[in-house]
């Protein structure tokens, strides 16, 4: 089983420690940044999405031009697009990048967000919404045939592609944690994208999940890879990363403005997965090895916030721990975007690999350099996959 690591494309010096409201794109950092990940053997960058934020299939252009290896993951909300223009921009990406881009789909955690840009459905039916549109695209990649779709949400006639994925198709990410999320991710999905819980918790996401597959009718070797998320706070010793895991949340608390991508208001949260954070935190501030609630209180759970504090090497274990309960992305962003991408690069990911190759496993995967396994690959799960679709 690959472990591949993930990063979060910025398009500027904006951070939640120092924030630059309204900064606009900085293209040299952006070139900057993208190269450090794909030097640092990072696999995939998420190009988030927000009503207010930029839009990541230009930044997803520049990333890929600038890029060999690494994969381009586009958040999508089904809102913001039509489905057959979503089809075509997404292909036209992947041949630009050689076949390197990836789909995030976010059906969308908070009605006043949505209603920003006009969508006023309730989440339950933005995920029905999403469901179909997922099915829409795929086809679009595939079919040469003319497509008529009489859907609830979609009608369009004698739909005709011309743009094909490098690799007959374009991964598929679902993140979330309400059930439809579980339902449609865990029946469509080949990526399942989750924020960082401790391990109990996690564990029962990853179940659900892989019942929602099933349940669906996947095989077991076809189940969603598991995507988590933290927020890597990692210094000499165990003693240095806590002094910093202390400022940065000092920090956090006077900027709390919030984060740049999510427009950030005092109401409880309605997406489920920031009400589970907020839920878990009042557990305890450290959970399993290093896990760090403060972060995430702090900000009010708006997206991926819990840390993991300590010494590369805590930091090293605590990823092998996701690891060991299924999970193949680590998505680790810290609080510095591009020096803690290049601390990573240097002390978490050649670590963890290192370790996995210790113990056997499939962990010396790094960018480009696969042993045909990753998404992209003739893995034999896909090839089901492909075969079903
Ligand atoms: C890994 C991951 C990445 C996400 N990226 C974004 C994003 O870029 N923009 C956004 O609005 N929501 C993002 N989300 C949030 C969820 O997709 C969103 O809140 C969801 O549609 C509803 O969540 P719920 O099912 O937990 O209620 C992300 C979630 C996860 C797990």
């Amino acid at each position: 089983m690959p472990t591949e690591f993930i990063s979060v494309t910025f398009a500027n010096q904006n951070t939640e420690l120092h924030p630059l409201p309204g900064a606009p794109v900085d293209p040299e950092f952006l070139v900057k940044y993208a190269r450090a990940l794909d030097d640092n053997d990072f696999n995939y960058t998420l190009i988030p999405y927000g009503s207010a934020s930029f839009d990541p299939f230009t930044l997803g252009a520049t990333v890929a031009a600038v890029t060999k290896k690494i994969k381009i993951i586009i958040a999508l909300r089904p809102n913001t697009m039509y489905p057959t223009v979503a089809a075509k921009q997404l292909a036209t990406l992947d041949q630009l990048s050689s076949g390197r881009v990836v789909v995030h789909f976010i059906a969308g955690g908070d009605d006043t967000e949505q209603a920003r840009e006009g969508d006023f459905l309730s989440k339950d039916e933005r995920y029905a919404r999403q469901e179909e549109y997922i099915k829409i695209l795929r086809q679009a990649w595939k079919s040469s045939d003319p497509i008529n779709w009489e859907g609830k949400y979609y009608t369009f006639k004698d739909f005709r592609n011309n743009v094909r994925p490098v690799n007959g198709t374009i991964p598929v990410s679902v993140g979330g944690s309400s059930p439809e999320a579980y339902r449609i991710g865990g029946a469509l999905a080949d990526i399942f994208g989750l924020w960082g819980e401790p391990l109990k918790e996690t564990k029962e996401q990853i179940d659900r999940i892989y019942a929602a597959a099933d349940a669906a009718g996947r095989a077991p070797n076809d189940r969603p890879k598991i995507w988590v998320t933290s927020r890597p706070i990692v210094a000499e010793t165990e003693e240095l990363a806590w002094k910093k895991a202390h400022n940065i949340l000092d920090l956090l608390k006077k900027n709390r403005a919030g984060p740049a991508i999510y427009p950030t208001s005092d109401k409880a949260p309605q997406n489920v997965g920031s009400q589970r954070l907020l839920d878990i935190a009042k557990k305890g501030e450290v959970q399993d090895r290093a896990l760090w609630y403060p972060t995430v209180t702090a900000t009010g759970a708006r997206g991926a916030s819990t840390a993991l504090v300590g010494s590369p090497q805590t930091v090293i274990d605590s990823i092998l721990d996701y690891v060991e309960l299924g999970c193949e992305l680590i998505s680790i962003r810290g609080y510095d975007n591009y020096h803690d991408a290049l601390d990573y690069g240097r002390y978490i990911i050649p670590g963890v690999r290192q370790a996995l190759k210790e113990k056997g496993l499939n962990g010396t995967e790094t960018n480009g350099e696969t042993n045909g396994h990753d998404l992209n690959g003739d893995r034999p799960a896909k090839r089901a996959r492909a075969l079903r679709d």
